[in-house]
């Protein structure tokens, strides 16, 4: 259990040869990334460079984008929850979404025609807040059910956002289930940042409102001469973010997109063993999902989102809850010269694997496999900061690792 694993994608098909992926084309990252813009707290999230780590790990370059900033919720999640918020607005009010702003949606002609909608969602508590968040902002009301052993300060954290929120003693998928069913009894609107059979708008608007971090990073690499990055570390729950993600990159860059990896933790690693299985379905992960990384203890794949990281990631990885804290770890304690930058249990792994695979003997094949070398460009995304500030301690202060 306490290995890390990976597995190379051989299967791997050439952009417009696999999964649909023209919802993330770069028109639609900007349809989101304008709505987005609407909102007076939008500020694109900083891309800091750590070249004195790149210089220790024999890499080229490596970028970490700082996703604690996003719309001062400390989680990238707002971007998806508020787009898919927007849009189901839209839906209702019958206008097309490129011509809707949050000024449009809070019209008091808007507001009379809308009514008040209560939105609903199961989460580890990211999501939670941004669903909070943006019905708060648009007016409308919000219940989240959290699952067994979700931090008190997160449900707190919800809760100031106006929403009705409990931590429930069910997994983050039975917690799903629990808030789909709450919709269909009371009329509410389910805004799951996953999919399933007959469940697909609402997540699809929420991967396309994820395309934003990545138009974002691309711009921002640009700004400073680079065309894009060559390798790309991306953690996944149920996937949606990492598939917002790559799904944007291979419409965008085709062929010359990174070369992506897709991080798991091994309590929850429903992709990678989806990856593993090889008959190119979804595969289920039950039981707890006990993992350090509370934004990734995810165990069924959003459908639409496995289609695309099983044709166009180049591999998987799943790791132990120390690799999360070793990249908190390094992130917060950068190499003398580096900018630190607070990151959360799912917001560092990436960072963690990273070292992994460039500091230590036992990551040598796994840098072979993925070609990570010294003209190497690494994109990682810390998608959270400290959203759990006692853990967060505990790990970077005292030494947790799992
Ligand atoms: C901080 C953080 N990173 C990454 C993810 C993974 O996103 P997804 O479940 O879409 O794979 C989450 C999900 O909640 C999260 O909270």
């Amino acid at each position: 259990m306490d290995e890390i694993k990976f597995l190379s994608n051989p299967r791997r098909k050439p952009a417009g040869k696999g999964a649909e992926i023209s919802f993330l084309s770069r028109r639609e990252a900007e349809t989101a990334r304008a709505y987005h813009k609407s909102f007076s707290q939008y500020a694109p999230t900083p891309l800091t460079e750590l070249p004195n780590l790149a210089r220790k790990l024999n890499v080229g370059r490596i970028f970490v984008k700082d996703e604690s900033h996003r719309f001062g919720l400390n989680a990238f999640k707002v971007l998806g929850a508020s787009y898919a918020i927007g849009r189901y607005l839209a839906e209702r009010l019958g206008e097309d979404i490129s011509k809707i702003s949050f000024e449009r949606l809070c019209s008091p002609e808007a507001r009379e025609r809308l009514g008040q909608i209560t939105f609903t969602t199961a989460t580890d508590g990211n999501h939670g807040r941004a669903v909070a968040w943006a019905a708060q902002q648009l007016g409308h009301k919000a219940v989240i059910y959290m699952p067994k052993g979700s931090d008190p300060t997160r449900l707190a954290n919800i809760r100031a956002h106006g929403a009705e929120a409990t931590i429930t003693d069910l997994n983050y998928d039975d917690a799903v289930r629990l808030s789909y069913r709450m919709a269909q009894e009371n009329g509410w609107i389910i805004v799951q940042d996953t999919a399933w059979e007959g469940y697909e708008d609402i997540p699809t608007w929420i991967m396309q409102g994820y395309a934003t971090l990545a138009l974002e990073s691309l711009e921002q690499l640009r700004a400073q001469g680079i065309d894009r990055p060559t390798h790309l570390f991306l953690q996944a729950g149920v996937g949606s973010y990492a598939g917002g993600v790559l799904g944007f990159l291979t419409s965008e860059l085709g062929e010359d997109r990174p070369v992506t990896t897709i991080v798991e933790p091994n309590k929850a690693d429903c992709i990678f063993r989806s990856a593993q299985a090889g008959d190119g379905k979804p595969h289920k992960v039950g039981g707890d999902l006990d993992t350090l990384m509370a934004g990734l203890a995810c165990g069924e794949p959003n459908t639409i989102s496995w289609r695309i990281l099983r044709d166009y990631a180049h591999g998987y990885i799943s790791c132990p809850d120390w690799v999360a804290a070793n990249g908190m770890r390094i992130l917060a304690a950068p190499v003398r010269g580096d900018a630190p930058i607070v990151s959360g249990e799912s917001g560092a792994v990436t960072a963690g694997i990273l070292e992994f695979i460039l500091a230590h003997p036992e990551g040598e094949a796994i840098r072979k496999a993925l070609d990570l070398n010294e003209e190497a460009t690494v994109l990682l995304i810390s998608t959270e900061g400290d959203t759990s500030p006692k853990t967060y301690r505990e790990i970077v202060w005292y030494g947790r690792s799992s």
